[in-house]
């Protein structure tokens, strides 16, 4: 499955990412050098903090409590901010949609 990393409009770069995997682990080994992911996807850093699309916000959904307690310690969450080690990679996230939050870039 694809998905897209941009950073607000340009320099857009498409990857291929593994089902099962995670956005983070996706990000981690296409050389996406801005999302940090210091814990390692133990839901512990909020450096792996994201925006995703609005229009693909229902099909990746919100938040679970531990994740929103801990997107409040990222840089500027809103309405679309996901902890990208929570995402998991499936088929119907193909062509995902993800924007870099402007802390990481
Ligand atoms: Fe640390 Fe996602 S990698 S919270």
């Amino acid at each position: 499955v694809k998905v897209r990393f941009s950073k607000t409009g340009k320099d857009d770069r498409i990857v291929e990412a593994s089902e099962g995997d995670t956005l983070m682990q996706t990000a981690l080994s296409n050389g996406i050098d801005e999302i940090l992911a210091d814990c390692g996807g133990a839901l512990s850093c909020a450096t792996c903090h994201v925006h995703v699309a609005p229009d693909w916000m229902d099909r990746v959904g919100p938040p679970g409590d531990e994740e929103a307690a801990m997107l409040e310690m990222a840089v500027d969450p809103d309405g679309t901010s996901r902890l990208s080690c929570q995402i998991v990679m499936r088929a119907d996230l193909d062509g995902l949609e993800i924007t870099l939050p402007k802390s990481q870039l």
